[in-house]
């Protein structure tokens, strides 16, 4: 294979396009080049752990280029865009995410941070206090969004994009990925094929198939119910100060987030109940 870190020459470069937040995301080979920001290095740190922790499923961390670029190994698969398409509604899309969601927890959980470690979050943040005192924080994706996973033979096979990362719950982390597949939204903001589907169902197939405990079935629809409030804070936030932020709110974001709130409060325990077996 040649050198990744050879020089290359703009017409070796193709542009990636995601979901418009970051600029400037290139393939070049079997690479991908991304802005480097103050948490870079601190998510190759983690990304490392990873895989030294026997989880492939994530970019293999390579450094710096010589354009001082972050240089990440291109992940192989297609990644799907909003709206979801039908062909990823189905169960075993769900068994499968959360089969990688408890595999990249297991490998994280021993991971010790740099004591210089620095996370990312959106622009403008204000809320970030998401874990109730008392429980395991361990390093989580926390941003399972359709773009940033990765689908091999119809199924979810890996993760791309870390700069959310920092220390959470293994119950935050997984509000997050439920929050876009179970999805936890009001039907009128679903996309098509997933406007008529059982969610308390849903979620119990994905917490079954993560293993999840009764302690962490209890605290998941609190967590989420906590997160989408952020999410809606956070996202005002943001919208006032970054460009492409304020284009997702205008575009709709301002409208799903307190459907989203109203829909938990109303089906939080109908979730809770099938979870809990109650
Ligand atoms: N390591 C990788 N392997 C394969 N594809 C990648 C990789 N990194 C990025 N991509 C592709 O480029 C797109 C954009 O990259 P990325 O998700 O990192 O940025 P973004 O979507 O702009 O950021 P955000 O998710 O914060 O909006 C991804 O959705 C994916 O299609
Ligand atoms: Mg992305």
């Amino acid at each position: 294979m040649a050198d990744p870190k050879r020089d290359v020459d703009q017409h070796d470069e193709e542009s990636l396009i995601g979901d418009g937040v970051t600029q400037g995301i290139v393939r070049v080979g079997d690479t991908v080049r991304r802005p480097v920001r103050p948490f870079t290095m601190t998510v190759q740190a983690y990304l490392a752990h990873l895989h030294a922790a026997g989880f492939s499923a994530a970019p293999v961390p390579l450094g710096l280029d010589s354009q001082g670029r972050e240089m990440l190994s291109f992940v192989p698969g297609d990644v799907p865009r909003e709206p979801l398409p039908p062909e990823t509604a189905g169960e075993e899309v769900l068994i499968e995410l959360a089969r990688l969601v408890r595999r990249l927890h297991d490998a994280a959980q021993a991971w010790v941070q740099p004591a210089d470690a620095v996370w990312g979050g959106i622009p403008g943040a204000q809320s970030t206090a998401s874990t109730p005192d008392g429980e395991p924080l361990l390093v989580g994706h926390r941003d399972y969004c359709p773009g940033n996973v990765v689908f091999r033979d119809g199924l979810p096979a890996a993760l791309i994009d870390f700069d959310l990362a920092k220390p959470t719950t293994r119950v935050d982390d997984i509000a997050n990925a439920l929050y876009y597949w179970a999805p936890l939204l009001h039907p009128k903001d679903r996309a098509p094929a997933f406007i008529d589907l059982d969610i308390p169902h849903r979620v119990a197939v994905f917490a079954d198939a993560y293993g999840m405990t009764a302690d962490q079935r209890h605290a998941l629809v609190p967590a989420a119910t906590r997160m989408i409030g952020r999410f809606h804070v956070n996202m005002r936030a943001a919208a006032q100060t970054d460009p492409a932020f304020n284009r997702m709110w205008d575009e709709g974001v301002k409208d799903r987030l307190p459907r989203a709130e109203a829909w938990i409060h109303d089906e939080g325990p109908a979730i809770t109940a099938r979870l809990t077996g109650r």
